[in-house]
């Protein structure tokens, strides 16, 4: 059958007024238009009835700021006491200080407390700020006044980061303690007849708050007092340097010591009339020390000042007749002084320090330890966060070092390994790995704040 519908006639069952009828589905569509707006002014006023200011958010608080989820004006304050979109600095700084970051950044680019803390994301970390909240400054670093000494190029930890200064070139750890990593990491004897043992790291290292007991430890040097400064052995952290607000004790590794990890196999005995060594301190405080166990000895062995010579042969190997002096004790007292201590600075102490003796003095001085608190000054670390992951993991060279001028601290390749952009990496944005605020400079700011639960009226 030949097709009896031509484009005309299906044209013409068209009808060209069809909307100006009214329809079932336009009928709704009418009351709609009309409802939704009445349902929307009718939930302001109910809300603005009630004071749940919600309406006006544009989502939930942090973590830290979600028991002032009802408080909107604690931030969105203005001066006529109307609501204001943006938060106020001065409204954060009501409640919490937010210290400034660094003497020399330019004033007029420092960005508002909310550029970093964003707000309305959720339950989430306000302190993750994103990159671009530093590398605003970073990208193309400006100090007010001078030159910067930074890295003036860092957009990313990918983009433009520095190696850290400690492994820059010719940089050597200034450290005067002698060890030989490499001869204590190996099976080593604990005492010339003593066994063989394995050393691990953590008889040596461990974070300042850690209460156990050092296999290695002697006991009457633990409790000694000493007449250095026992933080002088650390070199001053550079100025400038941000400390982290949390402390824990946990961070770092403290200082290693030789009454805690030494002293049970380097004995200081100076003499083989006392089994008991020489206090671990300075060369005067060991002098008072070797002069009065001598002193006492003698009053206690009055005949011993009856010297015999050794050796009691002469070249041909024919018996002597032996050399016998008779001492008074002073005399005897300052022999055996002398002859201790060119034992101790010039073997026992000299082990691991450097001494020097200065014209015209007796006693040498042993040189400032000067080990190193803070490697990387600039960037926050803390070995409790990464306590899963072995040692040598992040210090291979520890292993293999013989010499204390090298540097043990790891390059911030093995950071990238973990700290990378992506689900599978630990995080890699700026503020996990540095203090923003300068909280040396924190100012006391005085509670005010009442929980909502307080507050009269329940507001
Ligand atoms: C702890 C402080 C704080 C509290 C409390 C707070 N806000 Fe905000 N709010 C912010 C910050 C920060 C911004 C980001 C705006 C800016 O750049 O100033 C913001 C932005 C906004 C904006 C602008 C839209 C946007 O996303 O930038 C609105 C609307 C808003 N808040 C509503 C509210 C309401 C409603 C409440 C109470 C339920 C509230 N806020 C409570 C800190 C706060
Ligand atoms: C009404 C008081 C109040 C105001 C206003 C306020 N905060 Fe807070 N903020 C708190 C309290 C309470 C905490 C949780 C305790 C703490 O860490 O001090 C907190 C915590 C924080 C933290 C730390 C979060 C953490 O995880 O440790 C940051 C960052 C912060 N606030 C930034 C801001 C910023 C930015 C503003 C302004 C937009 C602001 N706050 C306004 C009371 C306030
Ligand atoms: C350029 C980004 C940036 C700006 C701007 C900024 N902060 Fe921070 N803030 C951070 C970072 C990163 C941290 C975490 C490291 C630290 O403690 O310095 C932090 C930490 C904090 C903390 C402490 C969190 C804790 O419990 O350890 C408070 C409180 C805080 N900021 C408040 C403020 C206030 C108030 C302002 C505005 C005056 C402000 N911040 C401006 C980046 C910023
Ligand atoms: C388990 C016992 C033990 C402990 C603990 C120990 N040492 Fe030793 N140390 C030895 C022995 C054994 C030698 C001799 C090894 C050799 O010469 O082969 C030695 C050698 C040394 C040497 C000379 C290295 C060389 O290159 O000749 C220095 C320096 C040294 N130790 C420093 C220290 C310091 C510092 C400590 C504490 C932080 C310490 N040792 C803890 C057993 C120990
Ligand atoms: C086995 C290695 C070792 C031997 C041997 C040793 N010391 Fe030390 N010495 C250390 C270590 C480790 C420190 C670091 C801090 C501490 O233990 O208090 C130190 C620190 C010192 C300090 C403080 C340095 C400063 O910076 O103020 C003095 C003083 C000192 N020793 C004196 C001596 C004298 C004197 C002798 C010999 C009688 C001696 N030491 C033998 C390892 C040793
Ligand atoms: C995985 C940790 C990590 C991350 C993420 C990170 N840094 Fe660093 N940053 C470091 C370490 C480590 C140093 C070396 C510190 C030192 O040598 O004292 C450093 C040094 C710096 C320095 C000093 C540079 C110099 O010339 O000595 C600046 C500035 C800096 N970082 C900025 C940033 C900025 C901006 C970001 C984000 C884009 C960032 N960092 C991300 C670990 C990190
Ligand atoms: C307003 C601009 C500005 C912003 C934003 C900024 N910085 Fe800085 N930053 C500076 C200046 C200026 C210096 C000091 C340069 C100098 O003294 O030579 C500096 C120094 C540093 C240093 C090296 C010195 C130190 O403190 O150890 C680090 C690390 C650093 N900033 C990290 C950050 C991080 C992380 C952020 C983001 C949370 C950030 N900065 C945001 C301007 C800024
Ligand atoms: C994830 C890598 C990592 C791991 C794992 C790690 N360290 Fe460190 N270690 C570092 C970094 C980075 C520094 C430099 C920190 C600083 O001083 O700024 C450091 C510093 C040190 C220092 C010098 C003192 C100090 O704290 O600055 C000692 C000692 C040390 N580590 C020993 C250890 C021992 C022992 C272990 C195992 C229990 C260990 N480390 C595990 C990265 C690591
Ligand atoms: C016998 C004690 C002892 C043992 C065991 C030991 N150390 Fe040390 N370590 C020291 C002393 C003392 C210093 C300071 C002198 C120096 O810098 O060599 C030091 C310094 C360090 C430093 C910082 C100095 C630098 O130049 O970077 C690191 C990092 C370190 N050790 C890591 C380790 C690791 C990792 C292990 C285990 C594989 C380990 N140490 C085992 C005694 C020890
Ligand atoms: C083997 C993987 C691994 C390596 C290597 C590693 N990190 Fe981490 N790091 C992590 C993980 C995982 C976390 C998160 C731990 C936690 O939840 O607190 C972390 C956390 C941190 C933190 C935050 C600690 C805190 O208390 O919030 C800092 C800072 C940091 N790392 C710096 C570094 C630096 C600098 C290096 C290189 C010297 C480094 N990390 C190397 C896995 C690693």
């Amino acid at each position: 059958m030949a097709r009896t519908r031509t484009t005309k006639t299906v044209a013409q069952r068209i009808d060209l007024n069809y909307f100006k009828r009214p329809t079932t589905f336009k009928r709704v569509r009418l009351f709609l238009v009309i409802l939704a707006p009445l349902l929307a002014i009718g939930w302001l006023a109910w809300q603005a009835f009630v004071h749940d200011p919600h309406v006006y958010s544009s989502g939930r608080m942090s973590g830290a700021h979600a028991v002032l989820e009802k408080q909107c004006s604690e931030c969105h304050v203005n001066k006529t006491g109307e609501f204001s979109a943006k938060a106020a600095d001065n409204a954060c700084l009501s409640c919490h200080d937010g210290p400034m970051h660094h003497e020399s950044q330019v004033r007029a680019d420092v960005p508002a407390c909310a550029t970093c803390h964003v707000e309305h994301r959720g339950h989430v970390n306000i302190i993750a700020s994103s990159n671009i909240s530093c590398s605003e400054c970073h990208s193309h670093l400006k100090v007010s006044a001078g030159n910067t000494l930074y890295a003036t190029n860092i957009r990313t930890l990918e983009d433009g980061h520095p190696e850290i200064a400690a492994l820059r070139k010719d940089f050597k750890d200034p450290g005067t303690i002698l060890l030989n990593h490499s001869i204590h990491m190996k099976p080593i004897r604990h005492s010339p007849n003593g066994p063989v043992v394995q050393m691990e790291c953590a008889d040596c290292h461990r974070p300042e708050a850690v209460k156990a007991s050092w296999p290695y430890a002697d006991a009457n040097y633990v409790d000694a007092k000493v007449s250095y400064d026992t933080k002088e052995v650390l070199l001053p952290v550079k100025t400038g340097t941000l400390q982290p607000r949390h402390a824990m004790g946990r961070a770092y590794m403290a200082p290693v010591k030789f009454s805690t990890s030494c002293a049970a196999c380097h004995l200081l005995t100076f003499d083989k009339r006392f089994d008991i060594g020489v206090p671990h301190d300075k060369p005067e405080v060991v002098h008072a020390f070797v002069l009065k166990k001598f002193q006492e000895y003698i009053a206690g062995h009055p005949a011993d000042v009856r010297v015999v010579r050794d050796p009691p042969r002469d070249l041909t190997g024919k018996p002597l007749q032996p050399e016998v002096r008779v001492l008074t004790a002073a005399q005897w007292v300052a022999e055996r002084t002398a002859d201790a201590e060119e034992l101790l600075w010039r073997k026992t102490c000299k082990q691991c320090h450097a001494l020097n003796t200065m014209k015209g003095a007796s006693l040498p001085h042993v040189l400032e330890a000067n080990l190193t608190e803070r490697w990387m000054p600039h960037a926050r670390f803390d070995h409790d966060a990464h306590r899963g992951f072995s040692c040598v993991g992040c210090h291979p060279g520890a292993l293999a070092s013989k010499d204390t001028s090298d540097v043990l601290v790891p390059p911030l390749a093995n950071c990238k390994t973990c700290h990378a952009p992506g689900p599978d990496h630990a995080e890699s944005r700026c503020f996990e790995c540095h203090t923003y605020h300068d909280w040396s400079k924190r100012k006391e700011v005085k509670p005010m704040y009442l929980f909502p639960g307080l507050q009269a009226g329940g507001k």
